[in-house]
């Protein structure tokens, strides 16, 4: 089925110039790219993005992390899309992470971990809602 996924390019993977590699890969399996904008998130904003992991104990680094720099942060449409993404990133830890994912080939660590994307069918939908309202999302027939 057509479904939307969330996709954030993080602080590490811009400040190495890679938006554009990343972009294309999304392109290449097949995503389409219906919204997209760059921010500089405040600790705030990264916060409320990750509530979920509030009790974990890497949050205060995760949030540190995410509001370091600029992100590009993307909606990404297609057939299966939260799962084609997730095989594109490759696994959480870049360690783990196979051959020609993009964490493998753009990650440095669990943290500076190069992009995020929606892990399921309703976290995609909230996290798609917190930073786009529907009016800037574009379908493509
Ligand atoms: P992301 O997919 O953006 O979701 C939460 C992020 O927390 C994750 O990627 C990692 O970058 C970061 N993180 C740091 N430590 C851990 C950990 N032990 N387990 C999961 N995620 C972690």
């Amino acid at each position: 089925a057509t479904e939307r996924t969330l996709s954030i390019i993080k602080p590490d993977a811009v400040a190495k110039n890679a938006i554009g590699a990343i972009l294309q890969r999304f392109e290449n399996a097949g995503l389409r790219i219906v919204a997209a904008k760059m921010m500089h998130l405040s600790p705030a904003q990264a916060g409320g993005f990750y509530a979920v992991h509030k009790e974990r104990p890497f949050y205060g680094e995760l949030c540190a992390f995410m509001s370091s720099g600029p992100v590009l942060i993307s909606v990404l449409e297609g057939d299966n899309a939260i799962a084609r993404n997730r095989e594109l990133m490759g696994a959480t830890d870049p360690r783990k992470a196979e051959a020609g994912t993009i964490r493998a080939d753009f990650a440095e660590s669990i943290d500076a971990n190069a992009v995020h994307g929606s892990d399921a069918a309703e976290t995609a939908a909230w996290e798609i809602s917190y930073f786009f309202s529907q009016l800037e999302i574009a379908g493509r027939e």
